[in-house]
């Protein structure tokens, strides 16, 4: 991706690939709409791809892949143990991450699975820089506790920061030294910090985390998922990376760290997931996890055409080019929705743009999950689906309370090279309709609430008859603009 200067001034996002296959949406009346978000239970996991018409839920294994991927998807060797696709997958890693031995797992959180599992002590902490949902809850459920010692700025929703997502160092140590490092079980960065915009950490960051790991001799865990976004942030916001090329940036996370892990939905276009690690007996002691829970050690519970599609994903992922698509689109529609006065993060992260819910719909307490309603009004009104990052994320505490989230975030994913600027335009214009006519969006409750991760599965209603009063109004405004464009053809 390039951005190109415009005659009139303006730069523009331009893709450095071309479309060869495509798939056909929906764009379904707003009253199936309507039905449909009805069903799913105002949970837009929950809604069936036929009713969407823009999918940013995730980027989570939905990136185009490129020809390349494609062609080397039909040369899997598909065989349970020894697999070649494997020793390529082996190889690969080693070239760009240099790590001596690799366990493959079927996708992020089964990596965090196997991590908890081997390293979490019951009543310890893991201090990071931000959890992410499953990392947190495959954490607790091994008796752990997540502590977060992020930077001040990582809560304002705008700033300058070109790091938001840094762990905070004098945080680190102060809490080191009252809980005991004997009380820790390891310390974890993640990069692109998936809960709070996508921001990223600077290589300066974890360097100093390394410091202090060394220091107290503390392993330190990083989470690589989100890594392409925070390798293009580095290079361009982080002055001294800018000559370096992402290669060595790569390879340079990577040696600061103890235990690597990632998930290939992610960071490398495919699906699948992995741990890298350097350290013979941090191997030795997962290894017997990865045949328990995921597969033989030469597959780990992922189709080996994912793997073969994993090797070039990793390899383009080294490009600039590639890997700056996503944040140059998310900036685009980040800097759009700005200049028409709709909250939302900055500066621009990686992942997708972060609609600020705690300002869009001020009215709605955190209880009724104003980012829930949110996401749910969004579809509605355009069709795109979005995903909810705020308190309906989180699980309640032992009490049976509800955990208040430090942010309330519609956030609008952006698979990488599967939607044009077109697509972005309408959903920007989609949004800045609903911000104009937010008071009409009321809060959600629940009708069925699973006791964990209760975002992906749980059912919830609307607690006034706001959504038809919204489609009213939607269809009124509709009318008038094409009565109004009527008028100028005639
Ligand atoms: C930062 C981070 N860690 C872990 C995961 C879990 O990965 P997966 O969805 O492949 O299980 C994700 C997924 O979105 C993520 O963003």
């Amino acid at each position: 991706m390039s951005d190109v200067k415009l005659f009139s001034g303006e730069s523009l996002p331009l893709e450095m690939h071309k479309a060869r296959i495509v798939q056909k949406i929906n764009l379904k009346p707003v009253d199936r709409r309507l039905e449909a978000i009805k069903e799913a239970g105002f949970n837009t996991f929950l809604l069936k791809t036929d009713d969407v018409f823009l999918d940013m839920l995730t980027d989570s294994g939905v990136n185009a892949m490129s020809d390349k991927q494609q062609a080397a998807m039909l040369q899997a060797d598909d065989s349970y143990a020894g697999s070649a696709t494997f020793t390529k997958l082996e190889n690969k890693v080693q070239e760009i991450f240099g790590s001596t031995y690799f366990l493959p797992a079927h996708q992020g959180r089964a990596c965090e699975n196997i991590i908890s599992k081997a390293f979490v002590q019951e009543n310890t902490y893991v201090p990071m820089n931000y959890h992410f949902t499953t990392t947190k809850t495959h954490i607790e459920i091994n008796g752990g506790k997540v502590e977060e010692l992020y930077l001040d700025e990582a809560m304002e929703i705008k700033s300058s920061h070109p790091f938001k997502g840094n762990l905070d160092i004098d945080k680190l140590r102060t809490f080191i030294e009252e809980k005991g490092v004997e009380n820790i079980s390891f310390v974890r960065l993640e990069a692109g910090t998936n809960l709070i915009g996508g921001q990223p950490h600077s290589l300066e960051n974890l360097q100093e985390v390394r410091k202090v790991c060394d220091e107290y001799g503390l392993m330190l865990v990083y989470d690589a998922s989100l890594l392409a976004d925070n390798l293009h942030f580095i290079k361009t916001r982080e002055e001294k990376c800018q000559d370096m090329s992402i290669r060595e940036i790569s390879k340079t996370v990577a040696d600061l760290t103890d235990i690597f892990y990632f998930s290939a939905r992610k960071l490398g276009c495919a699906r699948g997931g992995g741990i890298c690690t350097n350290n013979a007996e941090l191997y030795a002691k997962m290894r017997e996890l990865v045949p328990l829970y995921e597969g033989f050690l030469t597959y780990g519970g992922m189709s080996v055409r994912e793997m073969e599609a994993m090797v070039v994903g990793l390899d383009e992922t080294m490009d600039e080019d590639m890997i700056n698509q996503g944040p140059k689109f998310i900036e685009y529609m980040v800097s759009e929705l700005e200049k028409r006065g709709v909250p939302v993060v900055t500066p621009a992260g990686g992942l997708g743009c972060h609609v600020n819910a705690m300002e869009f719909v001020d009215h709605i307490p955190q209880t009724e999950y104003p980012s829930g309603a949110l996401a749910a009004a969004y579809y509605i009104i355009s069709g795109v689906r979005g995903m909810e990052r705020g308190t309906l994320s989180e699980n309640r505490d032992e009490d049976g309370n509800e955990t208040l989230s430090n942010m309330e975030l519609l956030r609008l994913a952006m698979p990488r090279r599967v939607y044009s600027l077109s697509h972005v335009e309408y959903a920007v214009d989609r949004i800045t309709w609903l911000y104009e006519n937010r008071e009409l969006i009321g809060g959600l409750r629940f009708v069925d609430e699973p006791k964990v991760m209760r975002f992906f599965i749980g059912k919830l209603e609307a607690t006034s008859d706001w959504p038809e009063k919204l489609v009213k109004k939607f269809k009124e405004d509709l009318e008038t603009l094409n009565k109004e464009e009527e008028l100028v053809l005639n």
